[in-house]
């Protein structure tokens, strides 16, 4: 699709842009990307999405000719920052047809999704409104855009698969962006927790098969790609075509995806607590490159506020899973999200929470105040909390997480552990690495060659967010 949309060889090249060797011109993408990681790969599908129609990819929105701004919904007044941001935009667009240039400004993701034609009435410099199901069809649009076509609004959730309409894997290959990865196997959810806009802004829970998958995961390898995370609303809830009229799990995919060379590191986000079965356990204890960390989101801590949010389980079925899951893999650090101040949320019901926290003993956490979605069961709710008490709460419960994630980063201390580096640090010969529990590991004296690679690093030191450590030796260990 995208090769058909692209800009003829033929068109002449607008003002002030160069043309490459095709004749194809050399334009240039801002995406600013709000929000969760799935964003962050959409983002960077879009990049790719349209690079066959001259598009590079530039990090300030005065220098580019298309910005889009890939939104998230899901917690605070998202829509206003959004409008906000598009008030600068529109001054920069005044600024740029000044000078005779032109600036296509486009909103992609949930706020557009859940905005509509209601976000071209509001922010009229707006050209483009694409929800999450759509952005495939960027070049399509921006195509009918430059030809001086109106704006448009396209928010469907299309039949077509997004992901079938976007570059093929080899393409990826040539596009992968260092030693990490994001690649998304599951799309939307079918939970509807009360609070929550996922399953009305990104749709019904939809799995890649398999071997798309696999395929996709191959090319990032083969791009020097070492650790790939698996990324989904509802990942674990994942169940793809396995190419054989069966249908795999996502214990299964990892195990496929582990034997794939180069991919030394596997980890998946988000999880739901009534999907992690037994073979996902197995998976943990037996697949060496699936990392020893877990996020595995509990909201709350208090069974009534577990209910009255259609969680569909309770602090103490969550307990004995996080029991056995430490028996798989006893090194596991977990993580999760809360949120605090849902309607109706008594002091009792948060303190179950702070409880359920010291029960476990988090390795890092998000937490939240509740905020009402519009559209959302809960947001209709009488018993809404002051926002005195959510922030008071809130506070509450950081501070019993930053002690918990402080203790353990510091308990990291004089341990040695495998790194992997993947962004240079601030200093000269400074790394940054990931450890397997997703610490930052900041490493002095570095060699850039080592930048891709895992490495055995001792750990000096550990702070609130990261962690210091200095290399045990100079060559790099492939583990
Ligand atoms: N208010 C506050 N936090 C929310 N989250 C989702 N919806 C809301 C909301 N309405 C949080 C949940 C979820 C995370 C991604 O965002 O904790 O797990
Ligand atoms: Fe939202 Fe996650 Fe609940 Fe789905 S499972 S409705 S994505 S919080």
């Amino acid at each position: 699709m995208q090769d058909k949309s692209a800009p003829s060889p033929e068109d002449a090249p607008k003002a002030g842009l160069a043309a490459d060797e095709t004749g194809v011109p050399r334009k240039k993408i801002f995406v600013k990307t709000y929000g969760c990681q799935m964003n962050v790969y959409d983002s960077a599908r879009m990049v790719d999405v349209m690079a066959p129609s001259g598009y590079t990819e530039v990090d300030a929105p005065d220098e580019a000719d298309i910005v889009i701004l890939n939104t998230c919904h899901i917690r605070e007044k998202a829509a206003e920052k959004v409008y906000s941001e598009l008030g600068r935009l529109r001054e920069l667009k005044k600024e740029k047809s000044g000078r005779g240039e032109n600036l296509v400004i486009g909103v992609a993701g949930c706020v557009a999704q859940a905005e509509g034609e209601e976000m071209r009435r509001r922010a009229p410099a707006v050209d483009l409104v694409l929800g999450p199901q759509t952005y495939h069809r960027l070049p399509e649009y921006v195509a009918r855009l430059a030809n001086g076509g109106p704006g448009i609004v396209e928010t469907e959730f299309p039949a077509e698969d997004k992901f079938e309409s976007l570059p093929a894997p080899e393409r990826r290959k040539t596009l992968a962006r260092g030693a990490t990865a994001f690649l998304t196997i599951q799309e939307g959810c079918d939970k509807f927790c009360t609070f929550c806009v996922v399953p009305y802004t990104r749709g019904a829970e939809f799995s890649r098969p398999l071997s798309r998958i696999v395929d996709e995961a191959r090319a990032l390898a083969e791009a020097g790609v070492r650790e790939i995370t698996l990324l989904g609303q509802n990942v674990n809830a994942w169940h793809g075509d396995d190419g054989s009229g069966g249908v795999a799990t996502l214990a299964k995919l990892i195990r496929h995806l582990a034997r794939i060379d180069g991919v030394e590191r596997l980890r998946y986000t988000t999880s739901h607590p009534r999907d992690m079965d037994e073979e996902l356990l197995a998976a943990h204890a037996e697949v060496p490159e699936l990392m020893p960390y877990l996020h595995l989101p509990v909201q709350s801590g208090s069974d009534r506020i577990l209910a009255a949010m259609n969680r569909r389980h309770d602090a103490e079925s969550y307990l004995r899973l996080i029991e056995r899951i430490r028996a798989a893999r006893p090194d596991i650090a977990l993580s999760s999200d809360f949120i605090v101040g849902f309607p109706g949320e008594t002091e009792e019901d948060f303190e179950a929470t702070l409880a359920l926290v010291r029960e476990v003993g988090f390795a890092q956490a998000y937490s939240f105040k509740y905020s009402p979605r519009p559209g959302t069961p809960a947001a209709g709710e009488e018993d809404q909390l002051p926002e005195e008490v959510k922030s008071e709460r809130l506070a509450r419960l950081q501070d019993l997480l930053g002690e918990q994630q402080i203790a353990f980063n510091r308990a990291c201390a004089g341990k040695s552990m495998k790194v992997l580096f993947d962004r240079r640090g601030k200093g000269e010969r400074q790394l940054v690495g990931r450890s397997p529990w997703l610490q930052s590991v900041h490493v002095e004296d570095a060699p850039e060659s080592l930048f891709g690679e895992i490495v055995d690093v001792e750990i000096e030191e550990g702070y609130r967010n990261s962690l210091r450590g200095r290399l045990r030796q100079a060559e790099p260990i492939l583990a």
